[in-house]
């Protein structure tokens, strides 16, 4: 078969670079005609002129064909959808024809075809001469065109293959969709120029490889020609100025403009460098996903994303695992982006057939791999941003990854590569990892990491900086440790930061589902929802994690003492000058009032006003914000913000204890024991409450049916807990199906009910004992917790759940907020008075999960029924039960069932990411231990 060929193409023309220029050009997306059929081998009869394909669909290009009807989609992470017999794939091949007319406007003669990326193989004609073939899916091919052409109508035809040999390189834990997905052109440019452009000591010096002169008005340079340097006085670029030079090359035939900025990126004592400054990486690992329309993103999706990303402090980019759309890097280069330009490659499936026959290691497959680093590089040359090579991801080892980063090396020495997966570090000039624990980024920052067996190799990577292309996986809800990561980060000189995985969750918008994951179209192989782990939401809403990633990426950082703040810049390449500095102080929730900042560019210490008494407890909040438009942000745009309560005497509280979760009304509301209680018959009233004589139940509060409060221990698994085998050990355990003795109903001054919670077969148990006591209208609570046995796990909570009749409009509750919080996540939460709705505290994670938990609430108001914790409790207010959301696969699935489900917490077990990556955090377990609990319910 054709498309079984090692070979990665043929009757290409040269790779060169992305230019904008003004040679003419006709843009061939659009619709075309097309054909599925289900295997390689139907006649290629269509791609004569005089074809009728009258008979065949319509379909847009750039897209991808199973997101139009034709075929489905597939979802795979490690596992090649084939079986692993290079270079050959399943006769079974959706092959998909193209078809195209067009009109050359008069006068046009010779041109380039060009298209930017068709996934997997594609063969092309023009007027039914054959021009090639290229594979190498997310890169451009060119054809030269001109011999075929012909005045007026033209037609082109093309054959998509969506398995070829090259499907073995680009085993992306991604969805499989083939199709002509980037744009096509038929270009008239033939230029090609490689600039480089330094920055030392102020100054920039400027060259270019290449055919005409350059010209950059601004600084005065014309007419610098070929192999010429000039040095002169220049702005350098970075990510947070990125400041842009525009060039113009007058090249044979043709004027190109370029944008340069000049930058040099260098490693020096085994520190990354830009402009000779230390770069930490904050980054985000990026695919390009559309929940409709699949990698086939349009201009304003990728600006989106670079918009999203600078507005939460993220400062660089992996563009995992393949070169982006070339809009992207423009984008990048002007709205300010460090970014890893990563290569077409992957091979992550041979590792489940022990490395066998891996073609990053088989000559054979040599030519396919340097042609993949030759197109990227020669693609993207010209971009201030990029300031690393990758040359692809989890590809193993082996010869022809060292071929790639040799040519990289002799092409571009100005850019150091990149590679994660060769932990040797043969071929990198930094040493990389991913999900690397905070234990082990701590030993690698102190460069006390375990030797490698070959001294020579081990001497080079420990002379390495480090970084992180992978971590913090964001599945559902998460990630937790991210505030961990950064400490050790900004601690360590060696530790250059690193990349999230992943940007966005590729949730396939689906008309029953919501968004579909792998599995949802009967691919017989497939990984499940683990293609939904990003930062975003498949419609690009932040989730959670995105919102405590912008607090942990902060540039700015706020120390408070009596009576002043130090403000400390953490930008690496400019000043403060830029950001308008206010505080505000809030009592309960209330704002009392707000005042600005004088704070000097440099930072430093600046004094504090004393405030005004207040109720209750008083918090200030000081705030960073852009004083001007930014292009990627209006003025007022917060960058960075902390908050600090306030000692009685108005100055910041300095003590030692975390005062967001426990505050120093630590003792809670002031008990008053009113009435005892008195039974009735069958029934035992304590102030507003009514409980079942017999079982100690209550059945009535403040005249609502409830049911509850009990103790729960269970939440609906999220995804690092069923990843890690940590939600299989916990239903083994039973913990998701309690039963509850009772085993003493005492009615007397307080109404004790004395109980025994156990799952079945298991002599594991909670003793809890509840102490119902009225006091004036309200109600008091006590729950006393001790568990019985040899508890071997950290449990999902300890909380109590209880149900109400019906669901209210609004919930208002002062403590952190607006969004979820945990024991290691909510870092994007603030101590306020929060009003939301029941739907409002949903979290809507593509694959449903406990969610939506407001942690340290002082009081929370719903349904009539104010609760107040002793001194906080944890809040989750629901309109279906844990059950339901436990068994829920996709958001459809959960339909409110008329009844309002809180649950109470005390406490619960941390997040962290163990999904992909370490579990929680030691500190962050929620072990069975003895506990009380003490609630307040009255009427609100
Ligand atoms: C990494 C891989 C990513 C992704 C991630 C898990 O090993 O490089 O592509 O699969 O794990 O989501």
């Amino acid at each position: 078969m054709e498309c079984e060929r090692f070979t990665p193409g043929s009757g290409r023309l040269d790779p060169r670079a992305a230019l904008r220029s003004d040679a003419p050009s006709l843009d061939l997306n659009g619709t075309w005609r097309f054909r599925l059929s289900p295997v390689a081998t139907v006649s290629e009869s269509f791609a004569d002129p005089g074809y009728d394909d009258t008979g065949w669909d319509d379909l847009p290009v750039p897209s991808h064909w199973p997101l139009h009807g034709h075929g489905a989609p597939a979802y795979t992470n490690v596992s090649y959808p084939f079986p692993v017999d290079p270079p050959h794939v399943p006769t079974e091949n959706p092959t998909g024809d193209y078809r195209r007319a067009f009109d050359l406007p008069d006068g046009w003669s010779g041109g380039r075809l060009r298209f930017e990326g068709v996934e997997s193989y594609a063969k092309v004609w023009l007027n039914g001469h054959e021009l090639g073939f290229t594979t190498g899916s997310r890169l451009p091919a060119e054809f030269d065109a001109g011999p075929w052409l012909k005045p007026g109508r033209n037609v082109l035809a093309v054959r998509v293959h969506q398995w070829s040999a090259a499907s073995y390189l680009e085993d992306q834990d991604q969805w499989w969709l083939p199709g002509i997905f980037r744009d096509v052109t038929l270009t008239r440019s033939a230029a090609d120029v490689f600039v480089r452009a330094s920055y030392e000591e102020g100054r920039g010096t400027l060259s270019f490889d290449g055919d005409g002169a350059l010209d950059v008005p601004e600084l005065g340079i014309t007419g610098l020609g070929p192999g010429e340097r000039v040095t002169v006085g220049a702005e350098p670029w970075s990510a947070e100025t990125p400041r842009l030079y525009e060039a113009v090359l007058r090249a044979p035939g043709e004027t190109v403009r370029l944008r340069v900025g000049f930058r040099t990126v260098s490693i020096e004592d085994g520190v990354l460098l830009v402009n000779g400054r230390p770069l930490l990486l904050k980054g985000v690992n990026r695919h390009e996903f559309h929940p409709e329309h699949g990698r086939a993103v349009s201009y304003e999706t990728m600006r989106e994303d670079v918009l999203l990303m600078k507005r939460h402090n993220v400062n660089a980019v992996r563009t995992s695992h393949y070169p982006p759309h070339p809009a992207f890097l423009d984008l990048c280069d002007e709205l300010g982006l460090w970014v890893i330009d990563e290569c077409d490659l992957e091979t992550h499936g041979f590792g489940q057939v022990g490395w066998r026959r891996n073609p990053s290691d088989d000559p054979r497959w040599e030519e396919a791999c340097l042609d993949r680093m030759r197109r990227m590089v020669e693609r993207d040359k010209n971009h201030p941003s990029v300031i690393m090579w990758s040359l692809g991801n989890e590809a193993g080892v082996g010869r022809n990854l060292g071929a790639m980063a040799d040519w990289a090396r002799e092409r571009d020495p100005s850019r150091p590569i990149h590679y994660e997966g060769d932990r040797s570090c043969e071929h990198t000039d930094v040493y990389s990892r991913m999900y690397a624990s905070h234990a082990e980024v701590e030993a690698i920052g102190r460069g006390a990491e375990d030797p490698l067996d070959d001294p020579e190799l081990d001497a080079r990577r420990r002379a390495m900086p480090f970084l992180q292309c992978e971590y913090a996986h964001a599945m559902g809800n998460g990630p937790g440790g991210l505030a961990e990561y950064q400490e050790l980060f900004e601690r360590y000189p060696r530790l250059a930061g690193g990349f999230i995985w992943e940007w966005i969750d590729h949730g396939l918008a689906h008309p029953a589902l919501g968004y579909a994951y792998g599995g949802d179209y009967g691919e017989p192989v497939h990984d499940g929802n683990f293609v939904v782990d990003g930062l975003v939401f498949p419609g690009r809403t932040p989730s959670p994690g995105l919102l405590d990633l912008k607090k942990v990426f902060e540039p700015v950082a706020f120390t408070f003492s009596e009576g002043s703040v130090t403000i400390r810049s953490k930008y690496g390449f400019r000043d403060l000058s830029h950001l308008a500095f206010s505080g505000e102080v809030e009592a309960e929730g209330v704002p009392l009032g707000s005042f600005p900042l004088e704070v000097p560019a440099e930072g430093g210490e600046v004094k504090l006003p004393v405030f005004p008494e207040g109720e209750g407890e008083r918090w200030l909040t000081v705030r960073a914000s852009l004083a001007r438009d930014e292009p990627w942000a209006d003025a007022g745009h917060e960058v960075a913000w902390a908050q600090v309560p306030l000692d009685t005497d108005g100055t910041p509280y300095t003590g030692p204890d975390d005062l967001r979760a426990v505050p120093r009304r630590a003792d809670g509301p002031a008990h008053r024991r009113d009435a005892a209680s008195a039974a009735h018959g069958a029934e035992i009233e304590v102030g507003g409450a009514v409980f079942d004589g017999a079982t100690g139940r209550l059945t009535r509060l403040f005249g609502l049916d409830v049911e509850g409060p009990r103790l729960e221990l269970w939440r609906a698994p999220i995804d690092n807990d069923r990843y890690d085998g940590t939600e299989f050990r916990w239903r083994l355990l039973g913990l998701h199906r309690l039963t509850h003795r009772v085993d003493a109903v005492e009615p007397g001054d307080a109404l004790t009910v004395r109980t025994r919670v156990a799952p079945a077969a298991t002599d594991l148990g909670m003793r809890a004992t509840y102490t119902w006591t009225a006091s004036g209208d309200a109600l008091d609570l006590r729950v006393d917790i001790v568990p019985e046995g040899d508890w071997p796990e950290p449990i999902p909570r300890l909380g109590l759940a209880l149900t109400l009749p019906s669901v209210p409009r609004a919930v208002t509750w002062y403590g952190l907020g607006p969004g979820e919080a945990y024991p290691d996540t909510g870092m994007a939460t603030w101590v306020g008075r929060w009003t939301s709705t029941v739907e409002g505290m949903q979290t809507p994670y593509v694959y449903p999960q406990e969610n939506g938990h407001r942690a340290a609430v002082r009081w929370a108001e719903l349904a009539g029924i104010r609760i107040t914790g002793a001194p906080v409790f944890g809040l989750t207010v629901r309109p279906w039960s844990t059950a339901a959301l436990d068994a829920a696969a996709h958001r459809p699935d959960l339909v409110p069932d008329g009844r309002l489900h809180l649950t109470l917490d005390l406490a619960q077990h941390g997040i962290g990411s163990a999904a992909c990556g370490p579990a929680t955090l030691a500190r962050y377990e929620l072990r069975a231990r003895p506990a009380t609990f003490r609630l307040r319910f009255e009427p609100s």
